[in-house]
């Protein structure tokens, strides 16, 4: 069999104190399982020439295979093993767009866009529609947006992307950094804004912005679109439309920068009831075949419990294999894991 080697970006290690090589094999085995009829087998580490690498076999591995791995959230080159010495395979990921559309937003409490990257593939991966990665668009909710991290990953998959935050100041923000990039980007694009109205009082605000990355599919129609909502998750079946996403993704407040807001409990660090309240909700906006991941804070809330949430909203948690090995120590305060469930 085939022997590949991944170079994992150097960046990675530094958000992942040290445990990216296990993150990258997680998601490399959710690929294989998912997309790639389980050809990838000997997920492993090596060190060549003093570097580290992922490594892993595999047969027949082609074109397609690569287009694939090449939007792995932490490749940065990928190579052929071949009698000790190393061919470079090229990587040409989705992306659309300059990757500063990410990495400029900088602040306190910014779910790592590697990260984010990742709990978006994995989600994206477990969905019915999985195989249709590199040939449709999805429909992306992040129901817990912030300053949209999400957002932006979506939009450089060329993915839609709907974005929910309750917080005035992170609607404002992610709104003022999206327009003067589309501007500065010169990306054609148009832009409608107003207040959300609900049961016929303000309750929030609403951006809504079509943009295409050619000239040419602006003009034929052919656009992304991408919409911001300043209001609470739990009333979003209220202003958005029932199973009308593909995916919803969301990192959950982590008790430490942010905490879970319930209009009735007020500020909590736990996530779950917040969680208990949204997830019936979240459940009611995702397609049939559609999945969500959620990343969380494990030192704040048991997996077991955010699984029997998800669970009581009807979704299929998906418990198994590399599913259990994503759970990662980001710092003193916080132990993130995610969880995937399906809505059958
Ligand atoms: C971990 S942060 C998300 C960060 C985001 N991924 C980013 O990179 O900017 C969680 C977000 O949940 C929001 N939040 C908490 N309770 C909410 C609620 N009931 N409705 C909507 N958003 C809420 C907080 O305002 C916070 O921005």
């Amino acid at each position: 069999m085939a022997r590949y080697a991944l170079l994992i970006q150097p960046s990675a290690n530094r958000v992942y104190s040290g445990a990216s090589a296990a993150l990258t094999q997680a998601e490399l085995r959710v690929f294989s399982q998912s997309v790639l009829d389980g050809r990838i087998g000997d997920v492993s580490q090596a060190a060549i020439g003093g570097v580290r690498y992922v490594t892993f076999a595999a047969d027949g591995f082609g074109e397609r295979d690569a287009a694939l791995l090449a939007n792995l959230s932490s490749a940065y080159a990928l190579f052929g093993v071949e009698g000790g010495l190393l061919r470079p395979i090229e990587l040409r990921p989705l992306d659309r767009f300059d990757d500063d559309l990410i990495t400029i937003p900088k602040y306190p409490g910014k779910t790592n866009e590697q990260f984010t990257k990742l709990l978006l593939n994995v989600t994206l991966l477990s969905s019915a529609f999985s195989r249709a990665m590199l040939g449709r668009s999805f429909a992306v909710l992040d129901p817990l947006c912030g300053r949209g991290t999400t957002l932006s990953q979506a939009l450089m998959y060329g993915f839609d992307a709907t974005g929910i935050d309750l917080d005035r100041k992170d609607f404002d923000a992610y709104s003022g950094f999206i327009q003067t990039w589309l501007k500065r980007k010169r990306v054609k694009h148009h832009v409608e804004q107003g207040p959300l109205r609900l049961g016929g009082k303000a309750a929030g605000r609403r951006l809504r912005i079509s943009l295409a990355a050619a000239k040419e599919d602006y003009k034929a129609g052919v656009t992304q679109h991408l919409e911001l909502v300043n209001a609470d998750t739990t009333r979003a079946l209220e202003f958005l439309r029932a199973e009308s996403f593909d995916l919803v993704v969301a990192d959950a407040p982590y008790g430490v920068q942010h905490g879970s807001r319930r209009p009735r409990a007020g500020l909590e660090r736990s996530p779950l009831g917040l969680l208990a309240e949204a997830a019936p909700v979240w459940a009611g906006l995702l397609r049939r075949g559609g999945a969500c991941g959620i990343a969380w804070n494990t030192l704040v809330a048991q997996r077991d419990a955010a699984a029997a949430i998800l669970a009581g909203a009807g979704l299929d948690p998906v418990d198994s294999g590399p599913y259990l090995a994503f759970r990662h120590r980001v710092d003193q305060a916080i132990v993130r894991d995610i969880l995937i469930a399906v809505k059958p």
